[in-house]
């Protein structure tokens, strides 16, 4: 499926500092969430000018979230090219994130759906209060599980159910059962693409060589760090966050070993996470309309994708 998240017309060419800004941006990205709206949008019969609005909505807010994300984090690549404050300025990219969503008001209030709005700014606000919540876990040696699962149902997720939401209420369909059953699936998703997003930090599966350790030289235990460090004392915990390279990382666990077993304990608790969601995808087929249940098959393979990261 060809998605066009947007063309050159779509912004004012005169102004080319940010024209260029978004070349760099949007070329490269998976487009995954775009792929997704339109998967769910084209199950329900949407049309395609709705579709590409959709996609193109995620597209802007995601790409506006990583803008600000790259300069917080002061992250200097993102897709394997310069981070956008490193070549424009960190003002700059502030400014074209908020060109973004500015857009993303523009064109989805000319739409006209009004749930369709609300549900949008209410996600763009969880995105915020995700970002928030987890500079308040910097620098906390005892951060649980569970508080990171906050942090990424807000940071991570919203934006997954979004996709799996906005098509309903684009088509008017606002059934609260329907709605809460998507939301439910869309905080699994995004746990489930958060955690394995956090496993690339320790180098696991991280097919597209993304760096090492990141979040734990800044400080932050992400969900694996956190995980590993469940049963450890408060000297090992403050330990690992002087690693500066794998090894020493096994090393404060205890060895290679006990990470791997870690790693596999880790694989088999989301595990359930995914045996939980593929219940709730056959749940939600009695929901659907006969012609509508091809999303079905959509959605049961995407944790493949996701958590185990397979390309197929
Ligand atoms: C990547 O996380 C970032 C996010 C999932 C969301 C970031 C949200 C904000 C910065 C709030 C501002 C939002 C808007 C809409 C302007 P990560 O750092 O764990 O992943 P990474 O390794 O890809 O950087
Ligand atoms: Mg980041």
């Amino acid at each position: 499926m060809s998605i066009k998240i947007y063309s050159s017309s779509d912004f004012p060419s005169y102004l080319p500092k940010l024209n260029e800004l978004y070349d760099d941006l949007f070329n490269g990205g998976k487009g995954f969430r775009a792929k997704m709206v339109s998967h769910v949008s084209s199950s329900l019969g949407l049309e395609s000018k709705v579709i590409e609005l959709l996609a193109q909505t995620v597209e802007f807010i995601h790409n506006a979230s990583l803008l600000h994300d790259d300069l917080i984090d002061q992250s200097i690549l993102r897709r394997g090219k310069p981070a956008a404050w490193t070549k424009y300025g960190s003002d700059y990219a502030v400014l074209a994130g908020d060109y973004l969503l500015a857009r993303v008001m523009v064109n989805l209030s000319s739409f006209g759906n009004i749930e369709l709005v609300h549900y949008t700014a209410l996600v763009i606000s969880d995105l915020l209060e995700g970002e928030w919540l987890q500079d308040s876990l910097v620098g906390d040696h005892n951060v649980s599980l569970g508080d990171l699962d906050r942090v990424h149902n807000l940071k991570t997720a919203s934006l997954f159910k979004w996709c799996l939401r906005a098509p309903f209420y684009a088509m008017n369909e606002k059934k609260d059962t329907l709605h809460f059953k998507l939301e439910e699936m869309g905080t699994l998703l995004g746990q489930l693409f958060q955690r394995s997003d956090d496993l690339l930090d320790f180098n696991v599966r991280n097919h597209e060589n993304k760096a090492l350790l990141g979040d734990l030289r800044s400080g932050y235990f992400n969900s694996f760090a956190s995980f590993c460090l469940e049963d450890q004392t408060e000297d090992i915990r403050k330990k690992t966050k002087t690693c500066q390279n794998l090894e020493s990382f096994y090393n404060t666990l205890g060895g290679e070993v006990t990470f791997f077993e870690k790693l596999k304990r880790f694989d088999l608790e989301n595990d359930k996470l995914i045996a939980l969601y593929e219940h709730h995808v056959q749940d939600l087929n009695n929901n659907l309309k006969d012609h509508q249940k091809e999303l079905i098959h959509f959605l049961l393979p995407i944790t493949k994708k996701l958590y185990w990261r397979n390309s197929n």
